[in-house]
């Protein structure tokens, strides 16, 4: 019996127009640009103003635009899986809501919480439902409002995100393209070193938590950025090795935007030249599930049918994974 293998037909965005530049940022805290730059990398980050919307719309938005991309009625998606951090209710899932507003009924959906790792989780997890034939087109979305649980007052995590979103269509590959390959890894957080304290069954809402500043992020940045390098390397490293690939293989690296350190020193262990890196940090901050789908977005016209991708990330949880994609397009 051949194997079914997913692949990528089809990629979109969506990004607020709105730009917070660090120039802003150093009249709300006590930071400025030139540190922001030179330690994250990170010069403006987009922000959705509209306060009516949020999570939902953007990935909606970001669908829409891969479904026409890849000339798919939304009646034809069996499955949207949406990854993120910021839904817009804690219930019903976010991807509940994308699927009524582009009219996806059909499908079912749900949302994946992974942070940073949740395109990747949701990649691999829409891929097997077209690996073991139970769906034919799938919607796999990384959208986050992250302007939304950052405090503004907190120098140490609100100059990191931004909001936006990507989607991507998955559907059968006929040949030797597709989804190759993925590895994921789990390491609770026991130490709470990058949360959000309230807001979930162990510590509800209430005035104190709201008083506390308890619905905010907070990260030990120093802690974080040890595991992730050393993560996102020894995964990026593991997938090399599990496809035989060298460095010279990999026509691009699409990481994480964390930070600019970071995947610069991912790059380097894996041998990858800075040309074959796709970064957008600079431009968009760290928009969390985003950041990938945004990426292949910023470069689908640059990439070439049979190049080869490792995809790669970090983030809470902890989480983190790489998988192998032999671009299709
Ligand atoms: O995507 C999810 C996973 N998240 C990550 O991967 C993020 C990982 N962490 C990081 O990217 C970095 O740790 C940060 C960018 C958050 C911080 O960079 P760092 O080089 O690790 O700085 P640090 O936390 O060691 O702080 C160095 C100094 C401190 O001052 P002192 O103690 O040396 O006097 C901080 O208080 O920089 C200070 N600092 C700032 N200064 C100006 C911290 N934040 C700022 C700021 N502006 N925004």
């Amino acid at each position: 019996m051949s194997i079914k293998r997913a692949k990528i037909s089809a990629v979109g965005h969506y990004l607020p127009e709105y730009r917070l530049t660090n120039f802003e940022l150093e009249k709300m805290v006590d930071t400025n640009d030139e540190w922001i730059r030179t330690r994250t990398g990170i010069s403006e980050r987009r922000i959705l103003k509209d306060p009516d919307k949020a999570t939902a719309f953007m990935g909606a938005e970001a669908a829409k635009e891969a479904l026409e991309e890849a000339s798919v009625d939304p009646l034809e998606i069996d499955l949207v899986v949406l990854a993120t951090v910021t839904p817009d209710y804690l219930f019903p899932a976010t991807a509940c809501l994308v699927q009524e507003m582009i009219g996806a009924k059909n499908a079912f959906a749900f949302d994946l919480s992974a942070a940073c790792s949740g395109f990747l989780y949701a990649l691999s997890t829409g891929a097997s439902f077209i690996e073991a034939g139970n769906a034919k087109k799938v919607l796999v979305i990384g959208a986050d409002k992250m302007s939304s649980i950052l405090d503004y007052t907190d120098r140490n995590t609100c100059i990191l995100f931004g909001d936006g979103a990507g989607a991507v269509i998955l559907e059968e590959s006929d040949d030797d393209t597709g989804i190759i390959n993925s590895i994921h890894h789990t390491e609770g957080d026991t130490n709470c070193s990058l949360y959000q304290h309230a807001g979930g069954s162990l510590n509800p809402a209430t005035a104190e938590t709201v008083a506390a500043r308890q619905h905010y992020i907070t990260q030990d940045g120093r802690a974080v950025f040890k595991k992730a390098t050393m993560g996102m390397a020894d995964v990026s490293l593991e997938i090399m090795k599990k496809n035989n690939l060298t460095a010279d293989d990999v026509d691009w690296l699409v990481p994480h935007q964390a930070n600019l350190r970071i995947i610069e020193a991912t790059a380097n262990r894996m041998g990858v030249t800075s040309d074959k890196v796709m970064i957008n940090i600079n431009k968009y901050g760290n928009t969390t599930a985003g950041t990938i789908p945004l990426c292949l977005y910023d470069w689908k016209n640059k990439l070439n049918k049979g190049d080869n991708l490792v995809l790669a990330a970090f983030g809470g949880g902890f989480t983190w994974g790489a998988t192998y994609v032999k671009w299709s397009m």
